[in-house]
């Protein structure tokens, strides 16, 4: 079949993947390549076994695969036949140097632009896909631009908003659609050029046109408001854990006052992902760099609270379980980020079951979708981790379970089997207050929620 155009996307990861078969459902004249470097990723995006599990991906990529969605490793060929170019490659926290802990590693990014002007040898529209540093569009420019030749290169910055876990609704469905663009005659007509795309299916008054360097830093500046709501509300869980106030009680109050809102106020064991923390820390490295240390600090705290409140998860742990953990059984319920996703990146999981090691107990960890990930991370710890899929068999012989992380299965539970196989005292420590825990307690186990008074039966 004859396409009108080619897209690729370089990086088919958690966001590239599922933004092709996004866009090759919606505009079967264009031909949509996902490439990448991992062989390993590519071969599962051409199996049955995708390299990710998102609700609804699986049925879209297999109606396009082959149609006009195509994956591939090649990375080289595949610039060259392609108009539009987007960069969806990972931009981890840099480790190393100047900026480590915060600045953002920009390797896979320039190394992608310098792949781009090896092997262009046509005009190109490169769409920034990945989350990027303010400005970083002005040094993609420079290296795209710095060979003489005749190929021109118009770079636009179209950050992605999709969560984990309910990417394919917020791709189909988003709030907003920023295609940033330079204020010259060819940067707007690349601009058009991309709005018609997502046209397909995003209606007009939401897709927005501002200048590259705004639409840069609204993704960091999103994300910063997102993990600063959860952090504030994470606060207010310790001070109601004081008080006895209770937090759920206090989202929502405080959310339906609809200059507030309702969203993210879900007090938690703290956030992970791998973008929150990362983004934040860059947008805290770009204040420093720019003079600017008061605006620094302010969202530093961002990220510091959620460690604070993942440190305090621990401390309760062994607190209310009499001061020492050697030799007990903790199982764990739930390892990755958030529900319906197998992603376990910054899972605070990762974070509370080595805390939990090196107190010595032993752990028992379940969840319907991460443990192959869970197993990855944690292959380095000593101690006893078991994985298992059934949480009545993680359960069985615990001392306490500990919920981290919201899968709605483990509301189904049959809790007065679970306390009957358990060690006693029984405690259920619930990060994410997810377990109805009114109903536990009269089943005779400890409770001991987030942002609420322990409910304990000594
Ligand atoms: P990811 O690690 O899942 O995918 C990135 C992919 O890029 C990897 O498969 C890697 O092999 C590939 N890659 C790296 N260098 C390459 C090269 N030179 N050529 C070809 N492929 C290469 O990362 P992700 O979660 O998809 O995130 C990508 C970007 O999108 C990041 O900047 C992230 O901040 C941003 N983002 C992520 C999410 C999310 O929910 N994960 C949401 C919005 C934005
Ligand atoms: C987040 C943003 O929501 C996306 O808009 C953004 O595109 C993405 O980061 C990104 O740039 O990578 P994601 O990390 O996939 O998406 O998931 P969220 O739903 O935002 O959850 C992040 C973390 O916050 C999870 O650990 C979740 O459990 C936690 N959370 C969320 C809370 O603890 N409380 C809440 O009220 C909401």
């Amino acid at each position: 079949m004859d396409f009108e155009k080619t897209i690729l996307c370089i990086g088919a990861g958690y966001v590239g993947g599922p933004t092709m078969a996004v866009i090759a459902r919606h505009c079967p004249e264009i031909k949509v390549i996902a490439a990448d470097i991992n062989p390993d990723r590519i071969a599962a995006w051409q199996s049955d076994e995708l390299p990710i599990y998102e609700p609804g991906l699986k049925e879209i990529v297999e109606e396009a695969r082959g149609r006009n969605l195509f994956f591939t490793t090649d990375v080289a060929a595949s610039i060259a036949e392609a108009s539009i170019i987007f960069v969806s490659v990972n931009t981890p926290t840099k480790t190393f140097g100047q900026g480590a802990g915060r600045a953002a590693d920009l390797r896979y990014w320039e190394g992608t632009s310098r792949q781009i002007l090896e092997h262009a040898t046509t005009d190109k529209i490169i769409v920034e896909k990945s989350t990027l540093p303010v400005r970083t569009a002005e040094a993609m420019e420079r290296i795209l631009n710095s060979k003489p030749q005749s190929v021109r290169f118009e770079v636009l910055s179209n950050p992605e908003f999709l969560a984990e876990g309910t990417a394919i609704d917020d791709l189909e469905n988003p709030d907003r659609v920023l295609i940033g663009s330079r204020n010259t005659e060819s940067g707007r007509k690349a601009q058009a050029e991309l709005v018609d795309i997502y046209l397909h299916w995003v209606p007009r008054e939401k897709i927005l046109t501002p200048d590259v360097w705004s639409s840069e830093l609204s993704k960091l500046a999103a994300n910063a408001f997102l993990a600063q709501r959860i952090s504030s509300i994470n606060a207010i869980s310790a001070l109601c854990e004081k008080t006895g106030a209770s937090v759920s009680e206090i989202s929502k109050a405080v959310g339906l006052d609809s200059r507030i809102g309702p969203k993210f106020l879900r007090a938690s064991v703290g956030f992970g992902g791998s973008c929150f923390k990362k983004d934040i820390l860059n947008l805290v490295y770009l204040c420093e760099h720019f003079g600017l240390p008061e605006a620094a600090a302010y969202w530093e705290q961002v990220v510091k609270m959620n460690e604070y409140q993942e440190s305090r998860f621990v401390a309760a742990m062994l607190k209310h379980m009499f001061n020492t953990l050697v030799g007990k059984r903790i199982a764990v319920f739930g390892f990755a980020f958030k529900a319906n996703t197998g992603d376990t990146r910054e899972s605070p999981a990762i974070y509370v079951c080595r805390q939990l090691l090196t107190e010595k107990a032993c752990l028992s960890i379940t969840d319907p979708e991460a443990l192959p990930n869970a197993q990855r991370d944690l292959a380095d710890v000593e101690g006893e981790v078991d994985f298992c899929t059934d949480p009545y068999e993680a359960a069985a012989g615990a001392h306490a379970i500990a919920v981290l992380t919201e899968w709605d299965d483990y509301r189904a539970l049959d809790y007065r089997r679970i306390f009957d196989t358990m060690e006693k005292p029984a405690f259920v420590f619930d990060g994410r207050n997810l377990l109805p825990h009114d109903e536990l307690f009269e089943l005779g186990f400890n409770v001991i929620p987030i942002g609420r008074a322990p409910m304990c039966h000594f």
